[in-house]
C-alpha cells in the first residue's frame, strides 16, 4: 500500500479548518462584528443606531460608497434604483415556466441566475460604469421579483412597481395589493419593513456571502454570483431558520409545552431553532432591534395576544436562565422574533427566506464589487487534506 500523501504531496502544509471557524478569507471594510460583545456595526455605524434613524436606501448607498449620502448624492442614488425597478416584460413571462406550487426561493434561484440572460450589459465587469448599474439593478429589481414570485404562487396578477413610493412601501404593494388598486400599507408596517431590510443588510462572511465572492471571484457575471448566494441562504441553518424558528413556535403551542421541548434540545434530539450563531456568543443586536419591532407590528396589527409571541418570550427566558444555553453561549439571534413578525406582515413562511435574499442582495453586491476592486483578489481555491484510497492499479470489468 502506497501512501498518495506520502508519495505526492508530502510537503504540502495546510490549514485544515472546517466551516472556517478560524480562517479570514479577505479584508473588507464593510461590516464589523464583535461576536463576544454582541457588536455589528456598518462602515463604522451601530446596527440599532441605523435601524433606529436611516432607511434602508440609505444604508444601502452607505454599505456600497463607504459614507452617509449628503442629500444630493442620496436624491441621486434613489433616482437611478427608481429607474431600474421594472423587469422586461420577457421576464415577467419567464414565471409562468414554474409549477404554481414552486417554493419561492426556487423561483428566486431560478430567476436571480436568469437576469444575466435579460441584461447581458451589465455582465461586463471589468466595466466600473457597468458594475454601477448591475449594482443598482440588483437593488431595484429583487422587490420586483420577489413580489413576483409571492403572486405567482397565489395565482394573482403582478403588481408593476410605483416609483412614488418608498422602497419598503412600494414591495409591500407590490405583494398586497392587486393592478390599480389604491392601496398604500400601514406607515408602522412600512416602517417595520424597512427595519427588517436593515437588520438583513449584510452580516460579513456569512455562508451566502462567501458563497457569492467565491462564485464572483472566477469572474463570473454579478446575477450569476447573487443566485448562489440565494441557493446558499436557503438552508435551514441559515436563512431558513427564520421558518423554522416560526413552525418551531406553532409546534410548542403553548407555554405549558416549553419544559417538555427544551428537554428534548437538552438531549439533542434538536435544536432550538432561532438561537445559536457562529459568530454571536452573546445577543445578537439585531434580535434586540427585531423584538422591539415585532412587538410593534403585532400592536399595529391588533395581534397584541399573539400566543406565539408569549411561547417565543416565555422561551427565551428560560433558554438565557438554563445552565445548557448559558455554557454554549446560546442567545437568541435574528431569527428568533423575525418569523413571528413578517407573519404579522402577512407574509407565508415560505416567504420568510425571500425577504431575507431581499435585504441581502445590497451587502452580497457590495462584498462582490469590493472583491471585484481589491486588486489583490485571486481566484478562491482551498485545499484539501486527502483521505481516501492508496494508489493502486486499474483492474478491468472482468477481474474485479
Ligand atoms: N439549539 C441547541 N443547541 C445548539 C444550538 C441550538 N440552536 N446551536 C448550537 N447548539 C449547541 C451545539 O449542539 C453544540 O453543543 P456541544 O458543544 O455540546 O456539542 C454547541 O451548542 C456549539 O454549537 P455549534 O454547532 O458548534 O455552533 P455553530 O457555530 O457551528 O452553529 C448555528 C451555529 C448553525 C447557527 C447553530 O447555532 C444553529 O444551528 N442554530 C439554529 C439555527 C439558526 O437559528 N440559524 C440562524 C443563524 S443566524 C442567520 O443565519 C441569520
Amino acid at each position: 500500500v502506497v501512501d498518495i500523501r506520502k508519495l505526492y504531496g508530502a510537503a504540502d502544509v495546510f490549514t485544515y479548518d472546517p466551516g472556517f471557524t478560524s480562517t479570514a478569507s479577505c479584508e473588507s471594510k464593510i461590516t464589523f462584528i464583535d461576536g463576544d460583545k454582541g457588536v455589528l456595526l456598518h462602515r463604522g455605524y451601530p446596527i440599532d443606531e441605523l435601524a433606529e434613524k436611516s432607511s434602508f436606501l440609505e444604508v444601502c448607498y452607505l454599505l456600497l460608497h463607504g459614507e452617509l449620502p449628503k442629500a444630493p448624492e442620496f436624491a441621486e442614488f434613489e433616482k437611478n434604483i427608481v429607474y431600474h425597478t421594472m423587469v422586461h416584460e420577457q421576464f415577467d413571462r419567464f414565471f409562468q415556466g414554474f409549477r404554481r406550487d414552486a417554493h419561492p426561493m426556487a423561483i428566486m434561484v431560478g430567476a436571480v441566475g436568469a437576469l444575466s440572460a435579460f441584461y447581458h450589459d451589465s455582465t461586463n465587469i471589468d466595466d466600473p460604469a457597468q458594475r454601477m448599474i448591475a449594482t443598482h439593478r440588483m437593488i431595484a429589481k429583487m422587490p420586483t421579483i420577489a413580489a413576483r414570485a409571492f403572486k405567482y404562487s397565489r395565482g394573482q396578477p403582478f403588481v408593476y412597481p410605483r416609483n412614488d413610493l418608498s422602497y419598503a412601501e412600494n414591495f409591500l404593494r407590490m405583494c398586497f395589493s392587486v393592478p390599480a388598486e389604491d392601496w398604500t400599507p400601514n406607515p408602522v408596517l412600512t416602517r417595520a419593513m424597512d427595519r427588517i431590510f436593515i437588520l438583513h443588510a449584510d452580516h460579513e462572511q456569512n455562508a451566502s456571502t462567501s458563497t457569492v465572492r467565491l462564485a464572483g471571484s472566477s469572474g463570473a457575471n454579478p446575477f450569476a454570483c447573487i443566485a448562489a448566494g440565494i441557493a446558499s441562504l436557503w438552508g435551514p441553518k441559515h436563512g431558513g431558520a427564520n421558518e423554522e424558528a416560526l413552525n418551531m413556535l406553532k409546534e410548542i403551542g403553548t407555554v405549558e409545552n416549553i419544559p417538555d421541548f427544551v428537554k428534548g434540545v437538552k438531549n439533542r434530539e434538536r435544536l432550538l431553532m432561532g438561537f445559536g450563531h457562529r459568530v454571536y456568543k452573546n445577543y445578537d443586536p439585531r434580535a434586540k432591534v427585531m423584538q422591539k419591532t415585532c412587538h410593534e407590528v403585532l400592536e399595529a396589527v391588533g395581534h397584541s395576544n399573539d400566543p406565539l409571541l408569549k411561547v417565543a418570550m416565555e422561551l427565551e427566558k428560560i433558554a438565557l436562565s438554563d445552565e445548557f444555553f448559558i455554557e454554549r453561549k446560546l442567545y437568541p439571534n435574528v431569527d428568533f422574533y423575525s418569523g413571528i413578525t413578517l407573519r404579522a406582515l402577512g407574509f407565508p413562511p415560505e416567504m420568510f427566506t425571500v425577504l431575507f435574499a431581499l435585504a441581502r442582495t445590497v451587502g452580497w453586491i457590495a462584498q462582490w464589487k469590493e472583491m471585484i476592486e481589491d486588486p489583490s483578489q485571486k481566484i478562491g481555491r482551498p485545499r484539501q487534506i486527502y483521505t481516501g484510497a492508496p494508489l493502486r492499479s486499474y483492474v478491468a470489468l472482468d477481474k474485479r
